[in-house]
């Protein structure tokens, strides 16, 4: 038996019906007693279980608590999040060639990305086991995040960036939300193995996606996008197309497929195929799907402009690359030129979203050019973070500003009106 498996009982360790489930030997463990990331026997990583999953009857309110009944409880540390718009895009509809394309827009959440979702959760369970300091390593949003809900649950906040290689509206959201932040030297890989030893060591509580219950509000995404899908277009959609770094998106979105065929509110054939993008300079996922790996190769050397997802070691491949499988999707690695046509293409419908995020277009696009995607699917494209997490590439994408005589005569005359 897979321990990916949902069912089993019970077991003696959960608090309040929630534990939590080692996905390669089984073993569990109490969910809020004492601190763990992964398990004590063999070092896999953990999954939440619930005693008692939900059916969509029991959703009910807006954002990611709307979905309480299947996080581990009733509210959070809350902006509020979730609750995205999921956007027509006609135009690049039909000039990619699907029956429908929709864009979830992640970048609307209060920090400009998804990781509000997770952090909602995480910072709640951080009350829960009662620490006092809060850190994460991150490309930039998710110490945006960490430091604004950190801030709001009254914790310490500690983030680790690779200098050099974070946005600066990322760095400036960790700022002022009063994080404090440690530049290291080195790139988000090595940034995640200090933070994970300092967690260990127990000088801080670990929110990188690492941590189970991020993954329980990252879920929520899928929720949103199987009802509102639902709502306007009366099915599921065929497809999700999401960027991938550390494969956390990838994760969370399996287990919510998981937990709703285990109830049995989506039925098998209606599981949408997960498919992920990376950028080619940093896709070891991508490698991964193709050569058939149960789990991924750490890259060394990674480089590209969606600096979001610049990462060579995706900590939750083991989870992720089942969920690519067993849904019939797969991953597709594209081009810097790409990612910025695809953030150009996504402007022009007046979707604003950084590099990273533009990915899942790109690879949509390319995936539907091999035929791989089929003229007749209905596909969700999700796109991450807001255009303003990093300005600079915007404007490197965009058009250039035209200076002019400070008069209305002058304008009119360079306008050639
Ligand atoms: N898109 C954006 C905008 C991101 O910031 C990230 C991850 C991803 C996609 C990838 O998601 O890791 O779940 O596969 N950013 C992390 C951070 C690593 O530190 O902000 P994933």
């Amino acid at each position: 038996m897979s321990h990916l498996d949902l069912r089993g009982g019970t077991p003696a360790c959960a608090d309040d019906g929630v534990w939590l489930t080692c996905i390669e030997c089984g073993e569990t463990f109490a969910a809020f007693q004492e601190v763990r990331y992964t398990c004590d026997d063999c070092d896999g990583l953990l999954e939440v279980r619930y005693d008692d999953l939900p059916t969509w009857e029991e959703f009910a309110g807006t954002g990611v608590w709307r979905y309480a009944a299947a996080l581990p409880f009733d509210e959070g540390v809350s902006l509020p999040e979730g609750a995205t718009q999921l956007h027509d895009v006609p135009r690049l509809e039909s000039d990619i060639g699907v029956d429908r394309l929709r864009v979830k827009h992640e970048g609307m959440n209060p920090t400009g990305s998804f990781k509000d979702r997770g952090m909602t959760v995480g910072v709640r369970v951080a009350k829960e086991v009662g620490v006092d300091r809060l850190a994460c390593a991150s490309t930039g949003n998710t110490s945006a995040a960490l430091a604004a809900y950190g801030a709001r649950g009254g914790i310490e906040t500690l983030v680790l960036l690779p200098r050099g290689k974070v946005a600066a509206g990322k760095v400036a959201q960790a700022s002022l939300h009063g994080a404090r932040i440690l530049e290291v030297d080195g790139n988000f890989d090595t940034c995640l193995d200090i933070v994970q030893d300092l967690a260990r060591q127990g000088k801080v509580y670990l929110l990188n996606s690492l941590n189970p219950f991020r993954l329980e509000g990252q879920k929520t995404i899928g929720l949103e996008i199987l009802e509102q899908f639902r709502d306007e277009e009366g099915s599921y959609p065929d497809r999700i197309v999401l960027p991938v770094g550390n494969a956390g998106n990838t994760a969370a979105l399996y287990k919510c497929f998981r937990e709703l065929q285990e109830t049995g509110a989506l039925a098998p054939a209606e599981v949408p195929a997960l498919t992920g993008v990376q950028a080619a300079g940093a896709a070891p996922m991508v490698e991964a799907i193709q050569e058939g790996t149960e789990d991924t190769r750490r890259w060394e050397e990674v480089e590209t402009r969606a600096t979001a997802i610049r990462i060579g070691n995706p900590v939750n491949a083991p989870k992720a690359l089942p969920g690519i499988r067993e849904t019939g999707g797969t991953a597709v690695a594209v081009s810097e030129e790409a990612i910025t046509r695809a953030q150009r293409d996504l402007a022009e419908e007046g979707v604003g979203v950084e590099p990273a995020s533009a990915c899942s277009v790109a690879g949509l696009r390319k995936l539907r050019e091999q035929g791989v995607v089929g003229a007749g699917e209905q596909v969700v494209c999700l796109t991450t973070g807001h255009l303003l997490k990093d300005a600079e590439a915007a404007v490197r994408a965009g058009t250039e500003p035209e200076p002019v005589p400070g008069t209305t005569g002058g304008v009119l005359d360079y306008l050639g009106d």
